[in-house]
């Protein structure tokens, strides 16, 4: 079994910060000894990485992404094998992507479907939730089914009519199936019915900017959705994610349900961090490079953001990454902003922008790897073998420069898309190397990665139900 030493780093946990060392053997954390002074431990191993000076991460966990989905008439650029090279680029070492159910087929059908793009062809672990968008009793029974494969989340929608839209309805009888399991409903949270009325409005009035794919969705029905998805989980008596949360009436609703101790969880991402209304506003049809729903807000909303994910009231970032390129496929919404495919890519940058984030006092170093890495594995069933850098762990480890500069660039990342929603933004910090179950996927700076190194994960429960 071959080892490795990561020897004289800063260990960065949830917890707080620790001077120590790591033995890897094989794929495994065997040993994370502190140094002290007067404790004089030797240990061997057939390669040590010299991490002096540099930060020794948990592999970042995305909880949210979407490989090669197929929505508004084409898919996602990234495909299993390009999107997971750029997460680990990244320091991301593990993905919970979602299969995706097409009316009137079947959920394990869906499953076998997103295995066959996945399997063997991973840079990095993978899990799946799935996405419920047709409701009816097969579909209920095959949750359980789901459930028994590993797949213990389901993403409903309250947008999107006549696509993946729920009715509060069908909403109820999922939340009730899934509470028998202890399985998570993960909603997104617009009210669609309603932001389609107003859509129908911008264009018959000629408003047909992408500025208008915000104007047409605003807080307050995102606000709506949120507070009503808390009420209908609270009569199914179903655990709760809110999907890619932005706007701060969402979580004002999040927040008094969680301090009225129901299980309701929520994740934001780095774009509504970061981006904003004035982004979808550039000219030139550029604001396409930014349509993603729940759509950019005003920088009001950002302040509101990093004090949820300080008080917990957000427990997660993940990206929502979901690259479709500027020409041809946002292209496609030119003079109609409602056909322009709604995602944005982002998998590459969420550690380096969360980092920018601690660089900046909006988070402390050990909150950055608790949003990033910890609190998705336990949230998702994954923890402790990922998550944490502890003794039986998998040595996904992820040695980070924190003085590191750089810019961020369609020119140099690695994503499977033409742009980048950042680009030109300077950065402090930079991922120097990345283990995957202790194998090197960048390696000081290279790609050392192999297609297929990356396994399927079977994930338990979420482990902060009450
Ligand atoms: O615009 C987005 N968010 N696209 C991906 C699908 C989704 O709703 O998460
Ligand atoms: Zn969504
Ligand atoms: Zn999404």
């Amino acid at each position: 079994m071959s080892t490795t030493l990561i020897a004289g780093g800063t260990i960065v946990t949830a917890s707080g910060t620790i001077d120590a060392d790591v033995l890897v053997e094989g794929e495994k954390i065997a040993v994370v000894l502190a140094r002290q002074p007067g404790l004089n431990v030797s240990m061997t191993a057939d390669r040590l990485i010299d991490a002096t000076g540099k930060y020794v991460l948990p592999g970042g966990i995305d909880v949210h992404t979407h490989m090669e989905m197929p929505f508004g008439g084409t898919f996602s650029a990234d495909t299993f094998e390009t999107g997971t090279r750029a997460a680990a680029w990244g320091g991301t070492t593990t993905i919970v992507d979602f299969a995706v159910q097409a009316k009137g087929t079947s959920l394990l059908a869906t499953l076998d479907k997103w295995h066959a793009k996945a399997d063997g062809n991973c840079a990095i672990d993978y899990g799946f939730h799935m996405i419920v968008s047709d409701v009816n009793d097969t579909t209920l029974k095959e949750m359980d089914s789901c459930i028994a494969a590993g797949v213990n989340s389901f993403k409903m929608f309250m947008a999107y009519p006549g696509v993946f839209y729920a009715t509060d309805g069908e909403i109820l009888l999922a939340m009730q199936q899934a509470a028998r399991s202890g399985a998570t409903v993960m909603m997104h949270a617009e009210n669609g019915i309603a932001i389609d009325q107003l859509v129908a409005q911008a264009i018959a009035a000629g408003r047909t900017d992408p500025v208008n794919h915000g104007l047409t969705r605003p807080p307050e029905l995102e606000g709506e959705a949120t507070s009503r998805a808390i009420v209908l989980a609270q009569v199914a008596n179903c655990p709760l994610y809110i999907v890619h949360l932005s706007a701060r009436q969402a979580l004002a609703a999040v927040a008094e349900a969680r301090d009225n101790g129901q299980n309701v969880f929520a994740e934001t991402c780095p774009q509504y961090l970061y981006l904003s209304l004035d982004d979808l506003a550039r000219p030139d049809f550029e604001g396409a490079k930014f349509v993603a729903s729940p759509p950019l807000r005003p920088k009001e909303h950002q302040d509101s953001l990093w004090r949820g994910l300080r008080s917990n009231d957000l427990s997660v970032v993940s990206t929502d990454h979901c690259p479709f390129c500027f020409k041809d496929q946002k292209e496609l919404g030119r003079g109609d902003f409602s056909k322009i495919p709604n995602g944005m890519p982002g998998v590459e940058h969420r550690m380096d922008l969360l980092h920018a984030g601690v660089v900046a006092g909006q988070l402390t170093l050990p909150r950055w790897v608790e949003v990033a890495s910890t609190t998705p594995a336990r949230m998702f069933g994954l923890y402790p073998r990922k998550g944490v850098i502890a003794a039986g762990s998998d040595a996904d480890i992820v040695i980070y420069d924190p003085a590191a500069r750089q810019t961020l660039s369609a020119a140099t990342h690695h994503m499977n898309v033409d742009y980048s929603a950042y680009e030109g933004m300077e950065i402090t910090g930079q991922v120097v190397t990345t283990l995957s179950r202790g194998r090197p996927v960048i390696d000081e700076g290279t790609y050392a990665g192999s297609t297929g190194h990356g396994t399927f994960l079977s994930r338990g429960l979420n482990q902060y139900l009450v």
